[in-house]
């Protein structure tokens, strides 16, 4: 096969003559993110998570195969934001509630978001609700996880050549739909098949989805084999600045109060924290009212009622440095699984017709006394400006402090894989 010359990021490169990118990027040392990209499959362009440039124009590195004199671009700060901003769409797109999904930690899709260093999305998520096909034999499919890479589409084949997946629909409302008399013809292994190719957790083999205990993960520890530098590991100069005291306050809104559980597992650091710093207002205090103004205030869960409200907006009030830990006050996290349900329908099912509800039940609190229930779950930051983003379910206690240590002291840090994998 003839060699040709090209150019990433104006590295000199060689590969044969039409060559695809991505595997004559990767053999000359160039990792570009893929996807939908599966090596024995015709290219599929559909997730453009691979965008480079050629010659100055945009285009999907999968579907390029490399030519003499090419100039490619694919790490400039354009290109690696605008991967970022495709992949936050995928994220509030569909519902990915990574805590709770059977393949966080094998999912392509999540790994992707730690490489790229997402922490928060730029783009309101959308709360869809969508189907979770439990019909088929062997599989189920969860629409919501899905971001129709078409990968299950052209790869699982029954022995005699059908098909078992397919598109339905259009624009919005394509989704993948399954073929169940071929999916009947499936072997447990093809089933599996079918579950590893899915980049995300859409499909799921019943009965299969816990198969890999933590430590066996595909991308339990993918960060320290690809070496792949944090774009949010950020190195500070150390300051001899004194250290005085400075004050925090935290305080639980809707979540499930394992963030604040998080900050305590620190331990024995407890005793170095409270040398550097003094809480205020705060549940691991007991202080209910602000005494003075405090540096940092840490907000753990999100708005679900207009207590929430008010207690943010005081946080805002009396911090100057307000930082929202976790997914539930990133973005809603697991309480904001109600946003994908009429709010009638949901206090229906929780007050009347739930298993534990009595016969004839037929009261929904509603309490002058009580604080009233929003439309749905609010992000913080849709509420008040939120200086920073804590990710993480719950993020780990010896994070959650050295950020808060560096951010007062502007001490030398840097996140370690371990610290930023949240799952
Ligand atoms: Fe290239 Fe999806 S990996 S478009």
């Amino acid at each position: 096969m003839k060699k040709i010359k090209f150019r990433i990021d104006g590295k000199d490169c060689t590969a044969s003559k039409d060559q695809n990118l991505i595997e004559a990027a990767e053999q000359n040392g160039v990792s570009i993110p893929t996807l939908c990209y599966f090596k024995h499959l015709n290219p599929l362009g559909s997730c453009r998570i691979c965008t480079v440039k050629n010659n100055g124009r945009t285009i999907a590195g999968c579907t390029l195969k490399v030519d003499e004199g090419m100039d490619i671009e694919v790490n400039t700060p354009e290109l690696l934001d605008l991967r970022k901003a495709i992949l936050e769409m995928m994220f509030v797109e569909g519902n990915h509630f990574c805590p709770s999904c059977e393949k966080s930690g094998d999912c392509q899709m999540q790994n992707l978001g730690y490489q790229t260093g997402i922490t928060h999305t730029r783009f309101p998520h959308l709360f869809v609700d969508r189907t979770i096909d439990a019909i088929p034999e062997r599989i189920v499919v969860n629409q919501n996880r899905c971001i129709k890479c078409k990968r299950c589409i052209e790869e699982i084949k029954t022995d005699d050549g059908h098909r078992v997946f397919n598109l339905t629909n259009r624009g919005n409302h394509t989704a993948v739909s399954v073929d169940y008399k071929q999916e009947a013809k499936l072997s447990e292994k093809q089933a599996e098949h079918a579950m590893q190719i899915c980049p995300t957790g859409a499909i799921l083999v019943k009965g299969k989805t816990f198969g890999k205990p933590f430590g066996d993960r595909q991308f339990d520890y993918s960060r320290e084999s690809e070496n792949m530098p944090l774009e949010d590991i950020k190195k500070h100069k150390s300051t001899n600045k004194k250290k005085t005291k400075k004050r925090v306050a935290t305080a639980s809104l809707a979540g499930c109060f394992g963030c604040h559980m998080s900050m305590l597992d620190v331990d024995l650091g407890l005793l170095d924290l409270i040398d550097v710093v003094e809480f205020n207002k705060s549940p691991l205090t007991d202080i209910k009212e602000f005494s003075e103004r405090c540096d940092i205030g840490l907000i753990e869960g999100g708005c679900c009622n207009t207590d929430n409200i008010e207690v943010l907006r005081e946080f805002r009030k009396h911090c100057d440095i307000l930082i929202s830990v976790g997914e539930c006050a990133i973005w809603g996290g697991v309480p904001a699984i109600r946003n994908t349900v009429p709010l009638e329908d949901c206090l229906k099912e929780s007050y009347i017709d739930s298993i534990t509800s009595e016969a004839n039940e037929t009261i929904i609190p509603n309490h002058e006394d009580l604080p009233k229930i929003l439309d749905k779950v609010y992000a913080n930051h849709e509420v008040v400006k939120i200086d920073y983003h804590i990710p993480g379910c719950p993020p780990n206690a010896n994070h959650i402090w050295n950020v808060v240590k560096n951010m007062l002291f502007e001490e030398e840090y840097s996140i370690t894989y371990s610290e930023f994998k949240y799952d």
